[in-house]
């Protein structure tokens, strides 16, 4: 199979080894093949790279960018901010502004707080609901990721060469790429299988008194986009309440995306703390988590700390203001079309790899969706031990050869912004129609 170079990212990519750690700014990026390429510039829902290609864009800086590459009324926005100051070290109206506007789009916001990163958000969440709880634990579900951080960097990604345990005894696994980690961690959680009451229930009544918080994925996104099962969530739900745990949604990816007020809102449950979400700054970094505002008492009170000294700074108030006030236009249009659009990719490709006798499962709301090389019913981490990386980095190198660029590594995701248009679409069907059959020639 020929595949094409890139020769002026493969230089920059040699002589970044020897200054910049990995060569590039994220682990991830570092999978690419045939090595990481280096972009120039993005434009709606174009990417440039330093041999003057042109990609659509379907990885959005791993999901951010749901108005696209420099979306104009958001760089404008943010222009007039830069002329008033970019971060004050003291409070400015902007927070109160987007801290209304949240509460009003999530139902289970009544106060929240503002993080730069998902990782950071996780922390408080886990740390806001140990304050109120007053226990340590927590339940953590394998295949869900919650950021890079010691207590949550574990079980997150399949691997047939490392001893999960089995569904009834799970073991916590501290994967093999990442020395560092000690192994006390694994202390203060417990780690189950997902979609499955019974072992949450089993856990809570085990460790009754012990856990103070399950954090779950609503839709498990970083492991195929895998939707809970009819019940699950409602499940979850009821046992926290039963046994008096926080439920966490990491709505890191799904918030926005699914609906404006995140899977919580499209699939009805709501839990008591929320965190998220990509999306909320657009490319510029914003997040936010919070509850309700008996759960948020400890934070308001101050019995917890939370800091940071770029926190709710004013560059990402005026993002997140900006793209709330542009999702909720016409009755949140840019959600429904790009659901509207994911849903018609996911259709077309799953037509296109049977038209070319490709074993491929498509699966995901919509507005993110995953492209896997099998025909399996996925639920939980554990269904995802099929090891079709190969595959996926061949679909994935010619697909880039023809100006697609999609997530580095399998069981990644495909995003949609509202500067994807129809002829962005149906170009990359023809790229993927085109792709299917060079693969279909081989394997
Ligand atoms: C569900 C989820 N939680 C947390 C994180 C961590 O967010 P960040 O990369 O902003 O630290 C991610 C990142 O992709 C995520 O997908």
């Amino acid at each position: 199979m020929k595949f094409k170079e890139y020769p002026k990212s493969k230089a920059m990519y040699e002589e970044a080894l020897n200054c910049f750690a990995m060569g590039v700014g994220s682990q991830v990026q570092s999978f690419a093949r045939p090595h990481p390429l280096y972009m120039t510039h993005g434009h709606g829902s174009k990417l440039y790279d330093v041999d003057a290609n042109e990609y659509i864009d379907y990885l959005l800086n791993y999901g951010p960018l749901i108005l696209g590459h420099c979306p104009k009324v958001l760089h404008d926005a943010i222009r007039t901010q830069l002329d008033k100051g970019s971060a004050f070290g003291e409070p400015h109206p902007l927070q109160v502004e987007v801290s209304k506007l949240l509460i009003e789009a999530v139902p289970s916001f009544e106060v929240v707080n503002f993080n730069n990163t998902g990782s950071e958000a996780v922390q408080a969440t886990l740390r806001l609901a140990r304050a109120y709880t007053g226990r340590t634990k927590f339940i953590k579900f394998e295949g869900h990721y919650h950021g890079w951080m010691d207590n949550v960097f574990f079980s997150f990604h399949p691997d047939t060469n490392e001893d999960f345990g089995t569904r009834e005894n799970p073991k916590p696994v501290i994967h093999n790429y990442s020395k560092g980690l000690p192994r006390n961690v694994l202390d203060n959680v417990v780690v189950l299988p997902w979609n499955n009451l019974e072992y949450v229930r089993k856990t809570l009544q085990d460790h009754k008194g012990e856990i103070a918080a399950i954090i779950t994925e609503p839709i498990m996104s970083n492991c195929g986009v895998i939707m809970p099962r009819p019940g699950y969530l409602e499940g979850l739900r009821k046992l926290a309440t039963e046994y008096e745990v926080m439920l966490i949604f990491d709505e890191t990816i799904t918030g926005l995306r699914t609906a404006l007020g995140g899977a919580q809102e499209l699939l009805g449950v709501i839990p008591d703390i929320t965190l998220g979400y990509k999306a909320l700054g657009a490319g510029f970094p914003f997040f936010v988590y919070g509850a309700s505002k008996e759960i948020m008492r400890p934070v308001s009170e101050r019995l917890v700390v939370h800091a940071g000294t770029f926190n709710a700074n004013a560059i990402g108030c005026i993002a997140a203001k900006t793209v709330l006030n542009e999702l909720k236009k016409d009755n949140c249009a840019i959600i429904h079309r790009i659901n509207e659009m994911g849903k018609y990719m996911m259709t077309e490709i799953g037509k296109l790899a049977k038209k070319h006798h490709q074993t491929v499962r498509v699966q995901g709301p919509g507005a993110m969706f995953c492209v896997s090389f099998h025909n399996q019913e996925i639920w939980d981490m554990r269904d995802a031990f099929i090891d079709t990386g190969e595959k996926y980095f061949i679909f994935r190198e010619l697909l880039l050869d023809r100006g697609v660029h999609i997530f580095p590594t399998e069981k990644g995701l495909w995003y949609l912004s509202s500067a994807h248009t129809e002829d962005d679409v149906e170009k990359t069907l023809r790229v993927v129609d085109e792709v299917f059959a060079e693969m279909a020639k081989y394997m």
